[in-house]
């Protein structure tokens, strides 16, 4: 499955069947969170087996059922860490998917097991990942346009659009879809916007933006 499948495939899943997440599916996904732990200087955690957090009056509400496996996303005290939570967060999202599994972000409707994961002095909790297999695959969200996501003013190239692309299907809070796309010459700047979760959704879709348009056709600015 390539990551663009994987992207169109993915979406938010709040109901797990009781398949346990194991053998060589658990060695992956614990290989990639090593992986992403030390690429992007983060304490991500999988936590499996534990049905707590998802078993509280908040979880029902936000409509949860099933849920026993989820990352933690803990990292050090620094201006871009909810920056990183999204993009590594997605990055481990994505490579789920490929391996046959459904996943959810979860900002508020679960409640913190504090005894299940560690967060070290200088590090801060971020929010977690439910992961699992579904008894469903969910549904497209609705998108905004691609006009509505970005400024070209000097038109767009094809990678620039794939990007963009990518970037509609990507996940954010309340489906908020905040973030906005400049670009300029070779030079891509991605801003939050305001509202709640801001600065994980701009990682998530900054994650799925460069997947898709390619390292190579473009920076940063
Ligand atoms: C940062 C973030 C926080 C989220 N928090 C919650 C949550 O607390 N409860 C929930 O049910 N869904 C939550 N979601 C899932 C979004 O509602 C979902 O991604 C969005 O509606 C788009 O749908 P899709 O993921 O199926 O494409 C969250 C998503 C993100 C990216």
């Amino acid at each position: 499955m390539t990551i663009e499948d994987a992207m169109k495939q993915r979406h938010s899943v709040r109901s797990y069947t009781d398949r346990p997440v194991e053998g060589e599916v658990k060695e992956q996904l614990e290989e990639l969170v090593q992986q992403c732990n030390e690429e992007g200087n983060l304490h991500i955690q999988l936590v499996l087996d534990e049905p707590k957090a998802f078993d509280s009056t908040l979880a029902h509400y936000g409509r949860f059922s099933g849920v026993r496996n989820y990352f933690v996303l803990v990292g050090p005290k620094d201006e871009n860490l909810e920056e990183r939570c999204g993009y590594y967060g997605e990055k481990l999202v994505l490579e789920a998917q490929r391996l046959g599994l459904n996943t959810c972000w979860v900002g508020l409707t679960y409640k913190k097991i504090p005894e299940v994961f560690a967060v070290e002095k200088d590090e801060r909790f971020v929010m977690v990942i439910a992961v699992g297999y579904g008894t469903m695959k969910g549904a497209a969200h609705k998108s905004k346009s691609i006009g509505e996501l970005c400024t070209a003013p000097a038109g767009m190239p094809d990678w620039f659009r794939r990007g963009m692309e990518a970037v509609q299907l990507a996940p954010s809070a309340l489906n908020q879809q905040k973030m906005h796309f400049y670009l300029e010459g070779s030079k891509v700047t991605a801003k939050a916007g305001f509202g709640l979760l801001t600065k994980i959704d701009l990682g998530i879709a900054k994650y799925h933006f460069e997947a898709a348009a390619g390292k190579e056709h473009f920076d940063w600015a």
